[in-house]
């Protein structure tokens, strides 16, 4: 799926409507891992209490309000292109008493804040969105204070042949149908599987993430390898 400079444009209707039952569909199609997921991302960010993180494409907010959890009396930014997105985060946000966290919409490839501001910079399920790679990276990098994590949760294929081409059996048929029933928005969940297909290997990802500015870049496979947890601190 070449979308070139469409994608931005096409990533921010899509996000608009499926907003409304984005959260149902994740934690159906992924049995609940998701949330899984997401705590083990905000772990590796080893924010301490007082901390302040960035969650980068925040969405409806889940990755922040976990990093809420972990910063305590510290804070966390949610940044989103996508006002409908933004609105079900402040909606949840609100409903649940969440105060230590704020949401502003902006772009991933601009970001409006200034250099070395955040303890932990995160970004889960974004990355494979975004019009670019190595441009949103170095932003992230940027923001994130030195000695900071920087951590990207992404969508990736199993590593065992076998276990692909059975996953790929769910990822590319069974869940674009599911997606779609579940959300009204088919299109939406056949772009997601086509969108991990076309993004870098992890060993690729680390070389960006190296690139951009970090050190110490691992990875974590998780759940069959159909997850990966990318981890570097800023130099
Ligand atoms: C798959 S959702 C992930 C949401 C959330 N992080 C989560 O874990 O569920 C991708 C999000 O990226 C946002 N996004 C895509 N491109 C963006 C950009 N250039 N700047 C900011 N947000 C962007 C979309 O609006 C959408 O909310």
């Amino acid at each position: 799926m070449q979308l070139g400079e469409e994608k931005p444009k096409y990533v921010r209707r899509m996000f608009s409507a499926i907003a409304q039952r984005y959260d149902l569909a994740n934690s159906l199609l992924s049995l609940r891992r998701d949330a899984y997921w997401r705590r083990f991302a905000a772990d590796v960010a080893e924010l301490s209490d007082g901390g302040i993180a960035l969650d980068v494409a925040t969405g409806t907010g889940e990755l922040a309000f976990e990093l809420a959890k972990r910063v305590s009396k510290g804070g966390v930014v949610g940044v989103d292109f996508n006002a409908e997105m933004l609105s079900i985060a402040k909606q949840k946000a609100e409903q649940r008493g969440i105060k230590n966290v704020h949401f502003t919409l902006g772009d991933a490839l601009r970001l409006c804040f200034r250099d070395e501001s955040f303890d932990a910079v995160l970004v889960a399920f974004g990355l494979r969105n975004f019009a670019e790679i190595e441009k949103p990276l170095r932003e992230l990098v940027r923001v994130a204070k030195r000695g900071g994590r920087v951590v990207v949760l992404e969508f990736t294929l199993p590593p065992n042949r076998f276990l692909r081409r059975l996953y790929s059996l769910y990822f590319f048929h069974v869940l674009p149908f599911l997606g779609g029933l579940i959300t009204g928005k088919r299109e939406a969940y056949a772009y997601l599987p086509a969108s991990v297909a076309e993004f870098p290997s992890p060993e690729e990802i680390c070389k960006l993430m190296e690139k951009a500015g970090l050190e110490n870049v691992r990875y974590h496979l998780l759940t069959l390898g159909t997850v990966a947890v990318y981890v570097g601190r800023r130099k």
